[in-house]
């Protein structure tokens, strides 16, 4: 046998959508909030796809959906090639274990009663059927991995750091060596000076058990350096998404081109252009018709106000946009 093995598919995510029914008081209809409109994307073991988009675009929605802690309103997903929709109860308990989340607030979910090293424990006390000592073991040598030492194994949650919290949050994700994590700015809340430690450890341990992570961020600083491909979303749907290298080098969607261009450079005279996002998101209970970025894009013709433009292929990435070929020129 010769050559490079196939990489290996861990989640197929087809046209996800999911919206919200909401109540706009008595004798009103209902509303529905789109909050996620058709996102499509797969993931491959050991390799990280960084969501991007401003506050509002759907990320958590997304991510929600992913782990299972909500069923989309339609589209499928597929975990380690089983199909989500449709799963009994049983099989869903299963598909849980190989999607863990890590949140934006450690703090939040980690139980204050609890120590900690029983808390990274419950995963293998509810799933595996290891001895009490052998549970201790495994704790103690994840906790290693994530940089905290032997001694906080008894512990409660408010006597560590952010950063430490943080830590433990991602230790507790990895206890059942899932095929996906799915982390949802899980260093905003922290200083800038322990981020890229936090983001140092997600790369090592992606290294090490080389599982897939969906990496949620605002801000595509961030994001750079973890990401090996990128899905840029604006109002609940992809306008770019490809390799990070490409996004990075030559953004083509006027928004994931201003979205770049808000990001500090330590190389002023690469700075291109800067294009400034003016005026806010739509209301995602009202999209506007057509391209949902017209009314923010200094590109926009009377076409991009009526017709929805639909990803295709360009320059070896996908890209919504009706004029991206003129605009890059
Ligand atoms: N349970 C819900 N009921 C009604 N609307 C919701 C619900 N959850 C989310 N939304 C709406 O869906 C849209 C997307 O929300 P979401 O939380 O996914 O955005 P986000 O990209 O994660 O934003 P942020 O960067 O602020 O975390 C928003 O307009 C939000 O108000
Ligand atoms: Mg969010």
């Amino acid at each position: 046998m010769t050559g490079v093995p196939t990489p290996e598919v861990v989640l197929t995510a087809r046209e996800l959508t999911r919206h919200y029914e909401i109540s706009r008081g008595l004798f009103k209809p209902h509303a529905t909030v789109r909050a996620l409109n058709g996102v499509s994307f797969e993931l491959t073991a050991g390799k990280t796809l960084a969501v991007v988009g401003e506050s509002g675009c759907g990320k958590s929605t997304l991510a929600r959906a992913l782990t299972l802690i909500e069923q989309p309103t339609s589209g499928s997903l597929q975990i380690a090639g089983q199909e989500v929709t449709g799963a009994s109860k049983a099989e869903r308990k299963q598909l849980r274990r190989d999607v863990q989340m890590v949140f934006q607030n450690p703090y939040a979910s980690l139980n204050p009663r609890q120590k900690i090293g029983d808390q990274l424990a419950e995963p293998l006390l509810i799933n595996t059927p290891l001895s009490r000592a052998e549970r201790r073991e495994r704790v103690q040598a994840m906790m290693q991995q994530v940089g905290l030492r032997p001694e906080h194994y008894q512990r409660y949650p408010h006597m560590f750091s952010g950063g430490q919290r943080q830590r433990i949050a991602l230790a507790r994700a990895m206890m059942l060596n899932p095929k996906v994590l799915v982390a949802d700015e899980p260093t905003s809340a922290l200083d800038v000076s322990i981020q890229a430690q936090v983001l140092n450890l997600f790369m090592d341990l992606q290294e090490q058990y080389g599982t897939a992570y969906v990496f949620i961020s605002h801000n595509l600083a961030v994001v750079r350096h973890v990401a090996n491909e990128v899905l840029v979303m604006y109002l609940g749907r992809p306008v770019e998404i490809g390799s990070s290298a490409r996004i990075y080098a030559r953004p083509l969607h006027p928004y994931t081109q201003a979205l770049l261009s808000a990001t500090p450079t330590i190389h002023p005279d690469q700075l291109k252009p800067k294009i400034k996002i003016v005026g806010e998101l739509p209301n995602p209970l009202d999209p506007p018709p057509g391209c949902a970025f017209h009314k923010r894009c200094p590109y926009a013709t009377e076409r991009c106000r009526v017709e929805v433009p639909e990803l295709r292929l360009l320059d070896a990435r996908q890209v919504a946009c009706h004029h991206a070929e003129t605009i890059n020129a």
